[in-house]
């Protein structure tokens, strides 16, 4: 997969992308990352990529001229779809990234200042990704956001399956917890269960584990999602074992 960013700051991106999955990804060709300077698509003698906004305000905008022809240039073919990194945008979550790395090339557009001029956001872009619900100073987080969390998605990007397949929001749930050595730490010790070397017990109490984790934090999650008559058991279990550890406590 190809992941195209155009911005006014290509050297954000400088040490980003030289370390971990990521990295490993580019070295073996499974995803590639070009990042272009949008002052080298201008015509004008002074590279100008902003103007002040029609109608008067605060602030600059980004030319159109430029993003036009940055895209026109770097699309591999037609039908390549261009998102413009914005704060009204389609907000990325587990499902909109998994969709993105369908596609073998994305071109991302990093805002800045006021924005872009609307005329790229009607008729050069295919949609708009929001990282959240709040204010970047531009698009160039947001991409590096789209860039890590769609990788994920490219076949073979993450090493062994099952770590995707783990993660939290593939299942509907939350993660559950982990532990690494050592086994003791200041006295606070790992659960037993994961030294048994019963798979099935592990994976029992792991599933345990999502579920309370999703049921305290996320139970919006639990709403959205179909439980299975077992999950249904444990949530039970859980939530009669809850109520009796405050019953002592009370
Ligand atoms: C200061 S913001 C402009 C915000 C714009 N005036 C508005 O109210 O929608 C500058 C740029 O940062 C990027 N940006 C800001 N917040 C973002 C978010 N939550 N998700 C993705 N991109 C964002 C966009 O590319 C945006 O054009």
């Amino acid at each position: 997969m190809r992941f195209d960013i155009i911005t006014i700051f290509p050297e954000i991106f400088g040490s980003v992308f030289s370390g971990g999955v990521v990295k490993k990804a580019l070295e073996k060709g499974l995803i590639e990352v070009h990042v272009h300077d949008l002052r080298t698509f201008t015509r004008d003698k002074h590279k100008q990529v902003d103007d002040r906004p029609f109608g008067g305000g605060q602030g600059m905008v980004l030319k159109p001229e430029p993003i036009f022809a940055a895209v026109e240039e770097i699309r591999c073919r037609e039908g390549v779809p261009v998102f413009l990194l914005s704060p009204q945008g389609r907000k990325l979550d587990f499902q909109y990234a998994e969709d993105l790395a369908q596609n073998d090339q994305i071109i991302l557009i990093c805002g800045r200042y006021e924005g872009v001029d609307e005329r790229v956001i009607q008729h050069l872009v295919t949609g708009e990704i929001s990282i959240g619900d709040y204010i970047l100073t531009g698009g160039e987080p947001a991409a590096l956001v789209v860039v890590d969390a769609v990788s994920r998605f490219v076949p073979r990007v993450v090493g062994k399956a099952d770590s995707v397949k783990n993660d939290t929001f593939f299942t509907g749930l939350l993660e559950f917890p982990q532990y690494t050595r050592p086994r003791d730490f200041r006295g606070i010790k790992v659960p037993e269960v994961l030294f048994s070397g019963d798979h099935s017990r592990i994976e029992s109490w792991r599933l345990k584990k999502s579920l309370e984790k999703t049921w305290l934090l996320r139970p919006d999650l639990l709403e959205s999602r179909t439980v299975s008559r077992e999950e249904k058991k444990i949530l039970e279990e859980i939530k009669t074992e809850k109520k009796g550890k405050r019953d002592e406590s009370d």
